[in-house]
């Protein structure tokens, strides 16, 4: 028997913390940034080697665009050079690329190269990491009404929950917000209804797949009544 038996099949994590590892460390946001990157290959691979099915990551929110130009234009220079880099440790990993949030926003250049890279690792059966990009729950949840409309379809649970850039992920197990603060931000608003949630004050350039195992641990040893008794 292994620490993995009820492995959660759906983490989800909101990624904080880099401009204030940056500024401990006497660095630019931007390298916390660059240095918050490694972190997503490092989880990435150690959620693919555990077993866990989705694995959604909060990379950029509806209201990120609200920081200094500088830092937004290399946000998007890094996501450019991500998706690049990480083509092939997604397929060597045998891990489905997707992205989820409103990518229109974004330019044709990267819209492009995140299609591109959904499109190589579609075949893949492994863990699917899905990026939260531009994604802002409430922005989702507003486009999935507006699509079950579009399509004559009842206002029910069932029709909202299958317009969702998620509808094929599944609820949230375990939710995870690094770097100390205690909210949601704006993230998965609708699917961690009944998640598990832990917060740490670990910020993200610095939290490892040990910190996980341990909060997957943590996570078997919870109750989930789902409302029962
Ligand atoms: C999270 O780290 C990354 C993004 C939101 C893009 P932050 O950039 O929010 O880091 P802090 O919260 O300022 O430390
Ligand atoms: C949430 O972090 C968004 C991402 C991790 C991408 P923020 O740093 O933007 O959230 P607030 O402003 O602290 O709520
Ligand atoms: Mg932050």
């Amino acid at each position: 028997m292994n620490s993995y038996k009820q492995l959660p099949n759906h983490i989800a994590i909101i990624m904080d913390g880099n401009g204030r590892w940056a500024k401990s460390h006497g660095l630019s946001r931007t390298a916390g940034h660059e240095e918050g990157a490694k972190t997503v290959r490092e989880i990435t691979t150690h959620c693919s080697k555990i077993g866990v099915k989705y694995l959604t990551l909060y990379a950029f929110s509806t209201e990120n665009w609200t920081r200094p130009k500088l830092e937004v234009e290399f946000l998007m220079k890094l996501l450019e050079r991500w998706f690049k880099s990480e083509l092939s440790i997604y397929l060597e990993n045998n891990v489905r690329f997707k992205a989820i949030g409103e990518l229109s926003k974004f330019s044709k250049s990267l819209q492009k190269t995140i299609k591109d890279v959904e499109e190589k690792t579609a075949h893949c059966t492994g863990l699917t990491q899905v990026l939260a990009l531009n994604y802002g729950s409430r922005d989702e949840i507003t486009r999935a009404f507006k699509k079950v409309i579009e399509n004559n379809l009842d206002i029910t649970e069932e029709n909202i929950d299958a317009s969702l850039d998620t509808a094929t992920f599944g609820d949230v197990d375990l939710l995870i917000r690094t770097s100390g603060e205690v909210r949601l931000s704006n993230f998965l608003l609708w699917q961690c209804a009944y998640s598990e949630m832990f917060f740490t004050d670990t910020l993200w350039p610095d939290f490892a797949p040990k910190e996980l195992d341990e909060i997957i641990e943590q996570f078997t040893k919870r109750e989930r009544r789902f409302g029962g008794i």
